[in-house]
């Protein structure tokens, strides 16, 4: 059997992550989990009023299939707790266990080059311009049938940013090994083609 093979996917808001982790996951024929989903659970759940820490402790693998977690307000009430350092401590077995699980993994979220995997075999930093952010998250958010103003969510996605990196817990940063792609003015082919030569790079040939 060869040894698991872990791809550590970080960088702000809306910054492509999920799209490029998804093609490489695919590229490699390794399982992805989209990390930013187990805050969202969380966050989706103190919004009808759950303590934050105990839906952390409480949460389950079914739980990241539920409807309605990539809203705006879910996606900041999911940047509140994920700065309370006992929400973070209740998913990290989770993500630790998916990233070593057989053949390997690919995870994407904003801690896990530095604190989830930091012996992840490859690592890679994907960011943009915020306003081209937003603009990317705007799309998607008003094709999936959501009433949100550009303004609304450049707004949102600075707030989260600010959150995000300035948290005592995990902040956002990038992994002193991770290979950065900056996406502004790439396309999605050329920012999963990237995004696979970095990681081919990194990969033992088998
Ligand atoms: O999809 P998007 O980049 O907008 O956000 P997400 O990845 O779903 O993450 C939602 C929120 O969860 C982020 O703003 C972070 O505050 C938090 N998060 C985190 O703290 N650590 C992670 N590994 C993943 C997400």
């Amino acid at each position: 059997m060869t040894a698991p093979f872990t791809i550590a996917v970080d960088g702000p808001a809306a910054a492509g992550k999920g799209t490029i982790s998804k093609a490489v996951a695919e590229h490699f024929g390794l399982a992805h989990l989209d990390t930013g989903l187990l805050y969202r659970v969380v966050g989706a759940k103190t919004l009808t009023g759950t303590d934050a820490i105990a839906a952390a402790l409480a949460l389950r693998a079914e739980d990241l299939a539920a409807a309605n977690l990539r809203t705006p307000e879910v996606a900041q009430a999911a940047s509140k707790v994920a700065v309370i350092a006992e929400v973070r401590a209740a998913l990290i077995d989770f993500q630790r266990a998916f990233a070593r699980r057989a053949g390997g993994a690919v995870l994407d979220g904003r801690d896990i080059g530095t604190v989830i995997c930091p012996q992840a075999e490859a690592k890679l930093f994907v960011t943009a311009s915020a306003e081209i952010r937003a603009h990317r998250r705007w799309l998607e958010l008003t094709e999936t049938g959501h009433d949100v103003t550009p303004d609304e969510v450049l707004t949102d996605v600075k707030a989260r940013d600010e959150r995000d990196t300035n948290r005592a817990e995990a902040p956002l940063k990038p992994a002193r090994d991770a290979v950065q792609i900056d996406t502004s003015e790439m396309s999605i082919a050329d920012a999963i083609s990237a995004a696979i030569v970095a990681v081919s790079d990194k990969r033992p040939q088998r």
